[in-house]
């Protein structure tokens, strides 16, 4: 017997096609694709922390206090606690990253590094250091 197999191929191609009414799952995947687009936007917000520790890390240390070989080379080196942030607002904190500090082997300009928003989340993420230990970070 040949067209048994044949027969039984075309039955599952019909109940295939009648078991799924494809239009509404359909439409139900354009959905998911459209309300996907605003968490995309909100993922590519600039990292404040990310760029922090790629960028400022290395002399001002993880949580503002620099660590004691940059002391030593940079004796001016800012400690970024919470005197110190009492006294800047976020916009002079970018102005200081866009145009450097003290001599050039100092602290450099960053402004071919980073875009003003960038450093804007840099600031705000700087602002954390002078919160009490515990506290939230929203
Ligand atoms: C190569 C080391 C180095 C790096 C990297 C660095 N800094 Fe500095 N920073 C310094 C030194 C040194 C000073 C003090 C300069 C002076 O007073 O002459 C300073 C000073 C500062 C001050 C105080 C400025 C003032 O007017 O009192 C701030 C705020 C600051 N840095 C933030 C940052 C931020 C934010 C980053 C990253 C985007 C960064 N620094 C990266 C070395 C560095």
């Amino acid at each position: 017997m040949i067209i048994r197999p044949t027969i039984v191929v075309l039955l599952a191609v019909v109940t295939t096609a009648i078991a799924s009414p494809s239009r509404s799952r359909d439409r139900g995947l354009t959905f998911h694709a459209n309300n996907a687009v605003p968490g995309y936007e909100f993922a590519q917000a600039p990292d404040g922390k990310a760029l922090y520790e790629e960028n400022c890390r290395k002399c001002h240390g993880v949580k503002g206090t620099p660590p004691k070989a940059i002391k030593e080379k940079f004796p001016k080196v800012q400690m970024l606690d919470d005197v110190f942030l009492a006294k800047v607002n976020d916009d002079s904190l970018v102005k200081i990253m866009t145009k450097g500090v003290g001599k050039a082997e100092d602290m450099k300009s960053f402004k071919d590094k980073m875009t003003p928003v960038e450093m804007a989340a840099v600031a705000k993420y700087i602002r954390e250091f002078a919160k009490p230990k515990g506290s939230s970070t929203l």
